[in-house]
Parts: structure tokens; C-alpha cells; sequence
């Protein structure tokens, strides 16, 4: 495949991501982690943070780019010419989710195809909110997300 993209609110980008970004960097020539908005949620980093904290995560993937996009996901392919989604799921309730969401895009642009990586047991209960609260009330995220992120999610909770 050419180019596909992971997209995903990434707030913030855990090991979980990361998996699925590496897995599926070797499925393509290029792979670009779109960061999104969902309407839904309210997000502890800004577009440019998550951006520049996922930049950080993926400095030994030679094929992946990081962008970000403040509008349909569709809009953001169509423009870039990719017609390749890749989505992780981690189980039967992302799958229902997932698939609502895949044949809506579908909907929306035709020749878009998203397809599904597992992940992998052991980041299967990982989520960015569930890093979030741990993180709030002072657990350790150290096993969820990479030491910078971690860092990151401290500082951010001081601050707020
Ligand atoms: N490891 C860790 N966490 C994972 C994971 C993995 N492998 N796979 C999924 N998750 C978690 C995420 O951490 C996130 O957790 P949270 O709910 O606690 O924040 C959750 O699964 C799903 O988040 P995400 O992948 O970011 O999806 P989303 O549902 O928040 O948003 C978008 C999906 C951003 C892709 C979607 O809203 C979108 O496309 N937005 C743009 C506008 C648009 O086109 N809308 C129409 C869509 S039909």
C-alpha cells in the first residue's frame, strides 16, 4: 500500500498507539498519524501539543509522518489523496463503534476502506482518558504511555 493513515484524537498518544503505528508502518510506504478532533471530547492538549508529543513517540519509524486536521476525516483524504484508513481495535465495544464509524466515512467517500488492526493484549485496557485519571490522581501511567508523554501529562495537570 502507499500511504494510509491512523487517525485518532491521541489525547494523549499511548503505547497502545504506538503499537498500532508501528505495526501498520510496515503495511505501507508512507503512514501518517492524523490528529483529529471529536466533538465529544475535551482535550487536555492542544492540537500542537499532541502533534509534537506523538513526534516524539515515533523517532525510530522512518516511514511515519504526524499532521493534524480540524475537520471530517473524509475531507482530510480526500485533499491528500489516501484512501486507507487504519483504526486499532482493542475489543467487541470498539468494534461496534468502529464499524458506525467506518461505514458513515464510507458514506461520505466512497473509495475510503478502513480497516482494523488488533491490538495487542497487553495494551488492550489502555485508554487516553483512563492514562488521564490515573495520572490525576497520582498513579503511575509509566506502563501506558512513553516517559515523555508521561512527563507531559504531570506538567499539563499542575498547570490546570
Ligand atoms: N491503544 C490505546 N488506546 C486506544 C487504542 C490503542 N490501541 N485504540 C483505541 N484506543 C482508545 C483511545 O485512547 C481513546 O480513548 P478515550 O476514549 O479514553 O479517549 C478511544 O480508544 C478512542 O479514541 P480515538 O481513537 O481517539 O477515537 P475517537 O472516538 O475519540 O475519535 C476520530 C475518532 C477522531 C477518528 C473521529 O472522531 C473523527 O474522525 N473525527 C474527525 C471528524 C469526523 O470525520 N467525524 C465523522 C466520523 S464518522
Amino acid at each position: 500500500m502507499n500511504k494510509l493513515i491512523y487517525s485518532g484524537t491521541f489525547d494523549p498518544f499511548t503505547n497502545g498507539h504506538l503499537d498500532i503505528a508501528a505495526r501498520a508502518s510496515k503495511l505501507c510506504a508512507e503512514l501518517i498519524i492524523l490528529v483529529l478532533s471529536n466533538q465529544e471530547k475535551t482535550a487536555l492538549f492542544t492540537y500542537e501539543e499532541r502533534l509534537d508529543l506523538i513526534k516524539q513517540s515515533i523517532t525510530e519509524l522512518e516511514n511515519v509522518k504526524v499532521d493534524f486536521w480540524d475537520g471530517l476525516l473524509v475531507d482530510y483524504c480526500r485533499i491528500n489523496d489516501v484512501t486507507t484508513i487504519i483504526r486499532g481495535l482493542r475489543s467487541e465495544t470498539d468494534y461496534n463503534y468502529e464499524k458506525k464509524m467506518a461505514l458513515n466515512n464510507q458514506i461520505l467517500l466512497p473509495a475510503c476502506e478502513t480497516l482494523f488492526i488488533t491490538a495487542a493484549p497487553e495494551y488492550s485496557c489502555i485508554s487516553s482518558s483512563m492514562v488521564k485519571t490515573i495520572a490525576s490522581y497520582g498513579g503511575n501511567i509509566e506502563q501506558m504511555v512513553p516517559a515523555h508523554i508521561s512527563q507531559a501529562i504531570k506538567a499539563k495537570l499542575t498547570e490546570n
